[in-house]
């Protein structure tokens, strides 16, 4: 079968990677794909904003399955334009992906179905919202109720700060429509960790568990970026807090969209902080996480075309039932390796970085490091960066320790003008040691 992954970041190249891996695919192209996809896939020139030219694309091409990889495709309706066509297309519909393009939307699923998350107001007038945030005694987490580009999340210690993150959303409209109305939340102190399950509307597997390192600099510091790196799986994570998510998180949610008529079919990846009180959700997103799954899929040991076209068909719980498999035991599906993904950026990013800086050094693929690019392109004969995230170097071992340290290996080898990266991902704070 030909299969279609759409996105351009290390996601979609790991997607690829994994789904090129499947005996039943034959063809894999990215749309639009980046300088590394080419390896894997073929790169395919597509306006995958607009819903309806993705279906058509899929059904003049004979695409048997098509994988969304970013979630602005999910919320503008791409997986509702294949409805009526044999073509199959992972991902929530439209309605379903408001699990992440409404803040709100969220909030009132997860208290409706009894999933532990923070308490919360949401407002629509800014006037209101303001008013509120003066009255808080604690810290909140004022967010842009729409999608903002992972943006529009301001962790505000004091009122000044939350007044302000209020101004930016709803009066600058810093982030358009998205920030029509505020959710506040109040703010939760602990460890993150992320859950990705694949999902066939009812029934559900978790993959391995990992942790994102969100801020641009060493020991967390510093703005949010779309993720600095992640490791799988999460040793804060065991497997009494992944029977426990499975029950109480992804396994009611599943049951209140049924409920309300929008079956949730895709990955449903749940954001946690692990707190004093046990975890709770920080949020919903209704895709495969950005670096998570860069170190995830090198994991897992089953085929990935098979989940995704068991949730698509709504067969997981079959297959479960046949093979014995409860949804929480991900370690059934993934080898007992470690992974490490330690993502390279371009120096300025989240902020402003150049572009069309040479890159060289890169390793080849081996057993134990395979390195998804993001903001890469070929342009004259070479590879040279074209976004803020460029590369994600990601390595395999028999422990933690030895992934991380292949990874930065790897890191340190390749070569270009700006690079930046954080040297403690996955707790590995100054390794190799400061001043080498
Ligand atoms: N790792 C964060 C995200 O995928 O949104």
């Amino acid at each position: 079968m030909k299969a279609l992954i759409i996105g351009s970041g290390g996601r979609e190249h790991a997607l690829a990677w994994k789904v090129r891996k499947s005996p039943h695919v034959s063809w894999v192209g990215c749309a639009p794909g980046n300088g590394g996809t080419t390896s894997v896939a073929e790169n395919v020139e597509l306006d995958f904003r607009d819903p309806e030219n993705v279906a058509r694309y899929a059904v003049d091409n004979d695409i048997a399955l098509t994988v969304i990889g970013p979630e602005a495709p999910l919320a503008e309706g791409v997986v509702d334009a294949f409805s009526g066509h044999d073509n199959l297309v992972f991902g929530p519909t439209q309605d379903a992906a408001r699990l992440e393009s409404s803040k709100r939307f969220a909030k009132e699923v997860m208290m409706s179905a009894g999933v532990p998350t923070s308490g919360y107001r949401s407002f629509s007038n800014p006037d209101e919202a303001m008013r509120y945030v003066q009255r808080q005694q604690r810290p909140v987490v004022v967010k842009a109720n729409g999608l903002a580009a992972g943006k529009g999340v301001f962790v505000c210690e004091g009122r000044d700060e939350a007044e302000h993150a209020v101004r930016r959303i709803m009066v600058d409209r810093a982030y358009g429509a998205a920030g029509d109305e505020v959710v506040i939340e109040d703010c939760l102190r602990g460890t993150e960790a992320s859950i990705l399950a694949v999902c066939d509307g009812s029934d559900h597997i978790i993959l391995a568990p990992s942790r994102d390192h969100k801020r641009i600099g060493e020991g967390d510091t510093g703005p949010n970026t779309g993720g600095m790196g992640a490791i799988a799986p999460n040793p804060a994570v065991d497997d009494e807090l992944v029977q426990y998510c499975s029950e109480h998180i992804i396994a009611p949610v599943l049951r209140e969209m049924s409920a309300d008529g929008t079956p949730y079919r895709g990955v449903l990846y749940a954001g946690l902080m692990l707190t004093d009180d046990g975890p709770k959700v920080l949020e919903f997103n209704v895709r495969y996480g950005d670096p998570e799954i860069q170190a995830v899929v090198p994991l897992l040991k089953v085929d990935l075309v098979d989940l995704m076209l068991l949730a698509i068909n709504g067969k997981l719980g079959e297959f479960n039932d046949q093979v014995g498999l409860n949804s929480h035991e991900w370690r059934r599906i993934s080898s007992d390796a470690h992974a490490a993904c330690v993502v390279l950026a371009s120096s300025g990013y989240p902020g402003s970085y150049n572009k069309g800086k040479e890159i060289t050094d890169v390793p080849e693929e081996r057993e134990d490091l395979v390195v998804f690019h993001a903001g890469t392109k070929h342009a004259d004969g070479k590879l040279v960066t074209s976004g803020g995230r460029v590369l994600n170097v990601t390595a395999t071992g028999a422990s933690m320790k030895h992934a991380l340290e292949t990874a930065y290996a790897a890191a340190d080898g390749i070569q270009f003008d700006g690079k930046t990266f954080r040297r403690d991902i996955g707790g590995y704070a100054g390794y190799p040691p400061r001043g080498d």
